[in-house]
């Protein structure tokens, strides 16, 4: 008789790898800020699931609300055919807290589907075709959100890309100037993620604002990291106080469930829907599963006093590893943070102690010396001082 594979063993057979040496976890349940392995030992979450489950592991609000839409409807008609209750409430609501200038919502499935809806939006809309984005900038795997990733490590394997395309420094004032009357698009995260948590400098958002508006070109914010309140304000172009013409959402978006959008005026995405008809379309987009648990959750995001909270609790944060010394560097946005520990090898071995000592942290992929911390933002008080004295325990 054939053994008993373990699920360990059966996870490395038959789940196609992203990496040599993935963390291979099992995790059972998820509670809260916390995750509980199969051995039983608990795990504090220190990473959302990158930045998804910004209210924390199994919400009871949520998961009513799913359930509920699961009992009504799930899959009824590809997107944008059908009236959905839930689809259209989702979107009235995003509309309301985006303000002026986002009355329109495309859903789709993930954060690389909103990009790839942007960039063809922009070129629709403007008749151009030349896309920027900045370096070290990540905005998903598929090709055209690969295409404009500002790292060339990524890119060469897969070449060829899109054409057209041009890179600029986030934070470079000079770099504007590549900005000209040929450019359809220039997609930047208002605060970058991956290349480490980097924030803008005062004035970089309003002079690419005054740039893109100069040269009839669309600002794209990519808040697919950013948005749902990790950054203390709903919308990170809120606490920087610069409007895109289009935004683009997803992760935290779909309270734990898969959504994405891009959203923008009436007036720009009514480009869309013509020439050709049918010329972006997806099946799944605006999931009424997926929407039903986002309603939820943006309704709980948006209350102001979480969001004050988020504040508060990143500069906990602060105070609490404010007596590492140099080289160590904090760097956050709100609940997006990042530890500069000074070196790659020394990063990896710091995360290892962590992830032994029960406390799950990550790395960026353009900034492999830098801890992730970006826990969900109604983590407690009493978790975020056990967490930074494990990650100070680690670094001994
Ligand atoms: C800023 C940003 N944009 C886009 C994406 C792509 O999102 P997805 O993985 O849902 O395709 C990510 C994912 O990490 C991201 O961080």
């Amino acid at each position: 008789m054939q053994e008993k594979k373990s699920l360990r063993s059966l996870f490395f057979r038959h789940l196609a790898p992203t990496s040599p040496e993935p963390l291979a976890l099992e995790i059972v349940r998820a509670e809260g800020s916390r995750l509980i392995a199969a051995s039983g030992k608990e795990y504090l979450d220190m990473i959302s699931g990158i930045s998804v489950s910004n209210l924390g592991h199994n919400h009871p609000v949520i998961n009513k609300a799913a359930i509920e839409q699961i009992n009504r409807h799930s899959h009824l008609m590809v997107y944008g055919e059908f009236v959905q209750k839930v689809q259209v409430e989702l979107a009235q609501l995003l509309s309301d807290l985006l303000g002026e200038g986002f009355d329109s919502v495309f859903f789709g499935n993930s954060g690389a589907e909103a990009v790839e809806g942007a960039m063809k939006l922009a070129k629709r809309y403007s008749g151009r075709h030349e896309i920027i984005s900045c370096k070290n900038a990540y905005h998903g795997s598929t090709q055209g959100a690969l295409s404009i990733m500002g790292s060339e490590v990524y890119k060469n394997s897969f070449r060829p890309l899109l054409p057209s395309t041009a890179l600029i420094q986030f934070n470079n004032f000079d770099d504007l100037n590549k900005i000209t009357k040929e450019t359809a698009c220039v997609i930047v995260e208002p605060v970058q993620a991956e290349a480490g948590i980097i924030v803008p400098e005062n004035g970089y958002l309003q002079a690419l604002r005054n740039r893109c508006t100069e040269k009839g070109t669309l600002l794209i914010f990519d808040e697919i990291q950013t948005g749902l309140g990790r950054t203390g304000s709903l919308f990170a172009f809120q606490k920087y106080g610069v409007r895109p013409d289009v935004i683009l959402l997803a992760k935290a978006l779909g309270g734990g469930y898969p959504l994405g959008a891009f959203i923008s005026s009436g007036e720009i995405m009514q480009s869309l829907s013509e020439n050709p008809v049918l010329g972006h379309i997806t099946t799944f987009g605006g999931h009424p599963v997926s929407c039903a648990a986002a309603l939820a959750s943006l309704q709980i995001i948006s209350d102001e006093d979480l969001l004050l909270e988020v504040q508060r609790k990143s500069d906990l944060f602060a105070s609490l590893l404010s007596d590492l010394p140099a080289p160590f560097d904090f760097r956050r946005s709100g609940l997006l943070m990042a530890l500069d520990v000074g070196s790659e090898k020394m990063n990896f071995d710091i995360i290892s102690n962590c992830i032994d000592a029960g406390l799950i942290v990550d790395w960026f992929l353009f900034s492999p010396q830098s801890m992730r911390i970006a826990p969900p933002l109604n983590i407690s008080d009493d978790d975020i001082r056990h967490a930074c004295s494990v990650i100070k325990n680690s670094i001994k």
